[in-house]
């Protein structure tokens, strides 16, 4: 790679419009549409972003929660080398792949904010967690490094991690662990009034702002009257960015709007879906934490600096897919982290929690 400057990264001003929920039109339709103004830029389009697909199950009628379901050949597909849940599934809207390596970046991203934090949850519980009763959910819960320190620390509760892919252990736990492979977005499979308290935390990739919706109320469905829901979000938003940040951001922000329906900056939305849940409390609580972007912030900042750096460049399979160059995607990611670095740019992360009201 030359010299990386940020006169040489270009960017679309308008990210092909694909159909919202059209999914197999929308990858044949990225494949074959370019405008005359992509066409012009340094901006490559990729055609055969699926290069190796999992084969189909065997019965289409199999039941999603079916225990006879072989998960490697309906759940997953291959983008390059890359594992991702197969968005051509109902209701699958995830664009991180889902492997080794993904698994060890969300793990390691687990203790960093769990250092930010000083905790891994905000919500008024510490009196539950010392209940054998109490029942606790985890929603998306990827490789279970939530699920897995809570049930280490708080010994007498039930600990239950879902997520759609089944990324966590299923052998080596702790005995107070349960994991299933379930969507949230089709439905728990789970009572009314279950859980005492339900967290879900960096599904930012995962939802459209429908999504978010119908899972707020899936949760809010499990959860106990008097029970706790917590979400832990960050913005992709970028304090004291300059224009060549803002520009790769807002290009993001609209291929995902435009591609998955998908916002970037949650810290609005989901207060107000919070809100509009009727047998949910009102008062919604919201706390949030700066992190620092690079060396300006000491170990932190250069750790979160790294990870994010991870974590941006593992999109870079599902960006390539909606119209972003590979290489230049990597380029793009380095240039915003150093220009932050040198801005002293930082992001917030949030958390929001209420309680299930009693009454309905
Ligand atoms: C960024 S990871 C977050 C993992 C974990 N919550 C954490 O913070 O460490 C998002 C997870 O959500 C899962 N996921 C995506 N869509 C889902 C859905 N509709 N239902 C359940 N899990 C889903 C993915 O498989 C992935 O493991």
């Amino acid at each position: 790679m030359g010299k990386v400057s940020s006169k040489s990264v270009r960017y679309p001003a308008s990210p092909t419009s694909p159909s919202k929920h059209s999914k197999r039109s929308r990858q044949k339709s990225n494949a074959s549409s370019t405008t005359s103004q992509e066409s012009n830029s340094s901006f490559n389009r990729s055609n055969n972003h699926h290069q190796q697909q999992c084969p189909s199950p065997a019965s289409s009628q199999e039941s999603f929660f079916s225990p006879c379901r072989s998960t490697d050949f309906d759940i997953y597909e291959y983008i390059g080398d890359r594992k991702h849940c197969n968005n051509d599934l109902d209701d699958v809207n995830y664009i991180y792949p889902v492997d080794d390596d993904e698994i060890d970046r969300v793990q390691m991203q687990h203790f960093m904010y769990k250092h930010v934090w000083g905790g891994n949850f905000s919500s008024p519980v510490q009196d539950l967690l010392q209940k054998e009763d109490t029942k606790i959910l985890d929603i998306g819960c990827g490789s279970g490094a939530w699920v897995l320190e809570m049930a280490t620390e708080y010994q007498n509760p039930q600990f239950t991690g879902i997520d759609v892919a089944p990324l966590y252990p299923t052998e080596i736990k702790p005995e107070n662990v349960t994991f299933q492979q379930a969507n949230v977005l089709l439905g728990l499979p789970f009572e009314d009034n279950t859980f005492d308290f339900v967290y879900i935390r960096f599904m930012i990739f995962a939802f459209s702002v429908e999504d978010w919706e119908r899972a707020i109320k899936e949760v809010v469905r499990v959860t106990k009257p008097g029970g706790w829901v917590e979400i832990m979000e960050k913005d992709l938003y970028w304090c004291n960015e300059g224009p060549f940040c803002k520009a790769a951001r807002t290009a993001v922000a609209e291929a995902l709007r435009e591609s998955k329906n998908m916002e970037i900056i949650l810290s609005p939305i989901i207060p107000n879906i919070l809100s509009s849940i009727s047998n949910l409390d009102s008062n919604i609580n919201h706390d949030e934490r700066s992190v620092p972007f690079g060396e300006w912030g000491g170990k932190l900042g250069t750790i979160y600096r790294d990870l994010y750096t991870w974590g941006a460049k593992n999109l870079k399979t599902f960006m390539k897919g909606i119209g972003f160059n590979e290489d230049e995607w990597d380029e793009t990611v380095d240039i915003c982290m150093k220009q932050l670095n040198d801005r002293k740019g930082f992001d917030k992360i949030h958390r929001f929690w209420a309680m299930k009201k009693l009454e309905p």
